[in-house]
């Protein structure tokens, strides 16, 4: 071919590949309030850093009347770009090309990217607007997917693993997301779910809405599996470019450290009084991260799941921390399955990539009763406690009020290693509550309350303060609450160059 051919064939194939799957199925992309698979990219990354690889691709299939039917780039969009200067893998799959479906050869285009990020040591985001594997392909788009799982396996806790669900998917681009380290969704425009709402009324005989199967409302309220829902494509990008300046581009680097205009040593007075005098009232802790963190500035994840524990990403003088803090305000902040989990998950990640660990401890226990038995929160709760006790990163702890029974030494207390353990005056750190403690001890003056408050009133003057635990060197001070934000920021430089590390071993078997 002539120099001049070979440029009008490469600026056809570049037309065919940018038309995607052609204006009508774009058209109708955009009436379901979506954007297309290159605005999304282009978004997501700074303006003009998008290097695209792979754009003639082409599906090999030849099988169910697929001859002919190839579009260059098949239905997947790849590349690196930058996301505030820092690099970033990116794929992003196309719902106008066979439904954004996955082919050997369109898998064979992700891999290449979840190669080149783990290699070079960046984050990879996923953007799934899909219908799992091409139907046409068979086996042969089960094998790509399994090709995709075994690196998002290989880079679990290596680099980070970002997945935006955009559109209705299934599948394979489901399990995906479901192996890297955060998912979210759109609003009204996603789904997630292992088949789609046509195979669950042939299987299960269920009528139910794509929504309602596996909309944002469900899978950030009742299933946690999203980590964040936002109202549309642009703002779920926005947030995810957010959430990237958070996090280290890999396990060999450390945190990214900003520069900070919230001075390290002002105080705190918010918190002063913050915990309310009767232990029975509850407070918000939100309250408690907002005053502590650089310029209010908390990403918080799993928002509305299990809100009893709250989990997410700060900075403190410019460096990332990950907050997990019990919420009095709901079910007061006990640790039951739902929040063992979302908090082991959340403090794995961290541990993972070296993030310190800030725990905020306001915890009345494990919820007891039948519901939770049998829900297993016996292995969730122990989730939460293995992933504590195994991190070896940063982790400085406050005890703002209770610190109960086995959640006390589940919250990074000093016996799992606690690097630094705090309490605030408000502290009670005991087995249990007073009243539960003198009904056990006294059950023979149980009819008789005047006797049990009155050993209540007793336990409570004993145990329920800081000072038992300060005796035994198990908490390091008690510290003024204002003084929060300077101890955590004074601590954090202090363990700046930490060096733990675990005994030797293949990997470890937390309880799942
Ligand atoms: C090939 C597909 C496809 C697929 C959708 N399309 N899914 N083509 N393989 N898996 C195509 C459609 O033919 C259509 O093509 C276009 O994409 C849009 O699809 P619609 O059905 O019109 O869109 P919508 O009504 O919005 O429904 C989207 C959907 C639905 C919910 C994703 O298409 C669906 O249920 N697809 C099948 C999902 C599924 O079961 N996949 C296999 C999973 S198994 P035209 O030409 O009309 O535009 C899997 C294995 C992985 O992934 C292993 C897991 C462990």
């Amino acid at each position: 071919m002539k120099d001049k051919a070979i440029r009008d064939e490469l600026k056809k194939r570049r037309a065919a590949a940018l038309a995607g799957g052609g204006e009508k199925r774009l058209k109708a992309q955009r009436a379901k309030g979506k954007l297309s698979a290159r605005e999304r990219v282009a978004l997501l990354l700074d303006d003009g850093s998008f290097e695209e690889f792979d754009m003639f691709v082409e599906h090999q299939s030849h099988e169910f009347d697929m001859e002919g039917t190839a579009i260059p780039g098949d239905g997947v969009i790849t590349g690196w770009g930058t996301v505030n200067g820092r690099p970033v893998y990116l794929f992003a799959k196309d719902f106008t090309v066979f439904g954004g479906s996955l082919s050997r050869t369109h898998a064979a285009k992700i891999t290449k990217v979840q190669d080149m990020a783990l290699r070079v040591g960046a984050p990879i985001v996923g953007l799934f607007d899909a219908g799992g594997a091409r139907i046409q392909e068979g086996v042969e788009a089960l094998g790509g997917y399994g090709e995709v799982f075994l690196r998002n396996v290989l880079a679990s806790g290596v680099i980070p693993q970002i997945s935006v669900i955009m559109g209705p998917c299934a599948g394979g681009d489901v399990y995906s997301p479901a192996m890297t380290d955060f998912i979210f969704m759109a609003r009204g425009t996603s789904t997630m779910f292992v088949t789609g709402p046509n195979v669950v009324k042939t299987v299960m005989n269920e009528d139910i809405s794509a929504e309602q199967l596996g909309g944002a409302s469900v899978h950030m309220k009742k299933s946690g599996v999203a980590d964040g829902a936002y109202d549309n494509d642009a703002e779920a990008l926005q947030e995810i470019r957010r959430l990237l300046d958070f996090l280290p581009a890999s396990n060999r680097e450390k945190p990214p450290r900003r520069e900070s205009h919230d001075d390290p040593n002002r105080d705190a007075p918010a918190l002063e009084k913050l915990v309310p005098a009767n232990p029975n009232t509850p407070y918000d802790i939100k309250r408690a991260i907002l005053a502590l963190v650089d310029e209010e500035d908390f990403f918080e994840i799993q928002r509305d799941f299990a809100k009893n524990i709250v989990i997410g990403f700060a900075r403190m003088d410019g460096a990332t921390v990950g907050i997990v803090a019990n919420q009095p305000l709901i079910l007061a902040g006990v640790l039951d399955s739902d929040a063992s989990r979302k908090a082991a998950r959340f403090v794995r990640f961290c541990d993972c990539f070296d993030i310190p660990i800030l725990t905020l401890v306001d915890v009345p226990g494990f919820l007891p009763g039948q519901a939770q038995e049998e829900g297993g929160i016996i292995k969730h709760g122990a989730k939460l406690l293995f992933a504590y006790a195994e991190a070896t990163a940063p982790k400085i702890t406050f005890i703002t009020r209770k610190a109960y029974g086995g959640a006390y030494d589940v919250m990074a207390s000093k016996h799992i290693r606690g690097d630094l353990n705090y309490a605030w005056p408000s502290a009670e750190i005991a087995v249990m509550g007073a009243k539960g403690a003198a009904e056990i001890l006294h059950r023979d003056e149980i009819g008789n309350p005047d006797k049990i408050a009155k050993r209540a009133e007793a336990y409570e003057a004993r145990f329920l303060n800081p000072f038992v635990a300060a005796e035994r060197g198990y908490i390091d001070d008690i510290i003024a609450p204002k003084e929060t934000r300077r101890r955590v920021i004074r601590g954090l430089a202090m363990l700046k160059a930490k060096q733990m590390t675990n005994p030797k071993k293949k990997h470890d078997n937390i309880p799942l």
